[in-house]
């Protein structure tokens, strides 16, 4: 038996607007595409929801379009959505003092777009802003540090109906959005994240995975304009804080990807560059353009390639001009990343392109593999590695620190969680004993809750939260303890050495 140490890392848990508040249409919130995607369906638990009054006005906004309805992408699982979930939006009280409970130092959660600027428009909604004014000043309350997301994934359905992401001109509006968002809360706020997880963002405009699910016919397309403008929209955000906020607010601004490590199936070469595409398709199009303003070549490469083959001659993925790669190189004050698990692929071969394949699956060009169960501890330690050494090269003040600000698995079994999570805290101290900066690390979930396509199954709280019930009680899970020790000692008992 050892003793580790975190002395210098903050620790938490994270949430997001959409899968806890609930009240989707209380005090002037309007549609986001996550409503419209997932509102009206018959609902598991909406008798237990439905009954507890608190849905007594109608959703001032009725969407014109329902996109994610004109394709095949399947509803999520038993129909459920987000229109109570743990009704968050009415209980500040219990979740903060649930927080402070199980002894974090930090809470990550995000705001939602249509309750501060209902239908997308610029006139701000009073009502929307002081639930997060409450939230914030309770936190600061119990010494809890409030880690904000300007955005996971509610965009307002308005925003979407003119093309969403994939539209330029929605830069704009983030742009309104964010400026009200540092100046009202900035003061109180010092970490900030601008987007979660952009590559699922993309995803939706070329596939089902989220909304607004525009299915594979717009895959290759319509999803690289997302990117693209969904980079840059972070970059003006980072450049709007750097001019406007951060000489008085003092605050620290990034995005947040989602971050997996790729390992080749077989040791041949195909594999190994099918590996280094995948990674660089997926993570490195978003670290590297924060680092040298440009998309990774390998990708621009294989999109010209797959061009080639398939005889057309729009280029898809657009390079950054001069203007934007300044924009873009060095628009972070720390990077933040959400790891979860590793890949294993194997290259895409003709044999396995039909018609229907999307088109980025061609221009990606691996399949994935079933993985080793040592995958998960293996990848990460990789993945920070090289993400490490990626940002070394580019730091501006020579140094970098990272952020972990989603890490978790789906399980209320005690031994499979805590297992999972020993695997990456015994990875994380010795990443840091190597001089790799990881200020922070938040668990993902602080409670269960909607899990997009996936409904409520999936059980990634650290409390209990009972769907059926119309309170949506909150119990301790039986690792709770091993959560609270850590965070509160900052201290972690391992077998053997390190
Ligand atoms: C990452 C996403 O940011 C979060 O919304 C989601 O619930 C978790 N992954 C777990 O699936």
């Amino acid at each position: 038996m050892a003793t580790i140490e975190f002395p210098d890392v903050l620790f938490g848990t994270s949430t997001s607007a959409y899968q806890i508040e609930g009240a989707y249409n209380e005090d002037g919130k309007t549609f986001s595409i996550l409503d419209t995607a997932y509102h009206g369906k018959q609902t598991s638990n909406g008798a237990a929801g439905r009954s507890n009054g608190y849905l007594k006005t109608a959703a001032a906004y009725v969407p014109k379009t329902k996109v994610n309805q004109a394709n095949s992408c399947p509803v999520p699982k038993n129909n459920d959505n987000g229109d109570i979930a743990c009704d968050s939006y009415h209980k500040i009280e219990e979740d903060v003092s649930n927080l402070k409970d199980l002894g974090v130092q930090v809470y990550r959660f995000s705001i939602s777009w249509t309750r501060i600027f209902p239908g997308g428009s610029d006139k701000a909604n009073p009502l929307g802003i002081n639930y997060y004014k409450k939230l914030i000043e309770q936190l600061k309350a119990e010494k809890i540090t409030p880690m904000v997301t300007l955005y996971h994934w509610d965009l307002p359905q308005e925003l979407q109906d003119i093309g969403g992401w994939a539209n330029e001109e929605i830069i704009e509006n983030f742009l309104v959005y964010c400026r009200l968002v540092f100046g009202t809360f900035g003061d109180d706020v010092k970490y900030w994240i601008t987007l979660n997880e952009p590559r699922m963002v993309a995803n939706g405009y070329g596939g089902c995975s989220l909304p607004p699910k525009l299915g594979d016919q717009c895959s290759g397309i319509e999803d690289y304009k997302a990117m693209r403008n969904l980079l840059l929209a972070h970059a003006k955000a980072y450049r709007l804080y750097e001019k406007e906020f951060k000489e008085k607010q003092q605050g620290e601004v990034t995005l947040c990807i989602d971050a997996a490590w790729v390992f080749p199936f077989e040791k041949n070469s195909d594999d190994k560059y099918a590996a280094e595409l995948c990674l660089q398709s997926t993570v490195g199009v978003f670290i590297q353009p924060l680092i040298t303003g440009q998309f990774p070549q390998i990708v621009l490469d294989s999109i010209e390639k797959t061009n080639r083959e398939t005889n057309r001659k729009t280029k898809r993925l657009i390079q950054f001009n001069e203007d934007e790669k300044k924009l873009l190189t060095g628009s972070y004050d720390y990077i933040g990343f959400n790891y979860y698990f590793s890949w294993r692929v194997s290259a895409l071969s003709e044999n396995d392109i039909t018609p229907e394949t999307p088109l980025k699956t061609i221009d990606q060009g691996y399949i994935t593999k079933k993985t080793l169960p040592t995958d998960i501890v293996e990848g990460f330690t990789k993945l920070v590695d090289w993400m490490n050494e990626q940002f070394k090269v580019s730091s501006k003040s020579g140094s970098h620190k990272f952020f972990i600000c989603e890490n978790g698995t789906p399980t209320n079994n005690y031994e499979d969680k805590v297992n999972y999570h020993q695997g990456i805290f015994e990875e994380m101290y010795k990443a840091i004993k190597n001089n790799i900066n990881i200020f922070g690390y938040c668990v993902w979930s602080f409670m269960d809750s909607f899990e997009w396509g996936s409904g409520y199954e999936p059980k990634y709280g650290i409390y209990e939260v009972d769907f059926n019930d119309e309170k949506r009680t909150r119990t301790k899970k039986p690792f709770f303890g091993y959560f609270k020790k850590l965070f509160q000692t900052k201290k972690l008992t391992i077998k053997g050495k390190i």
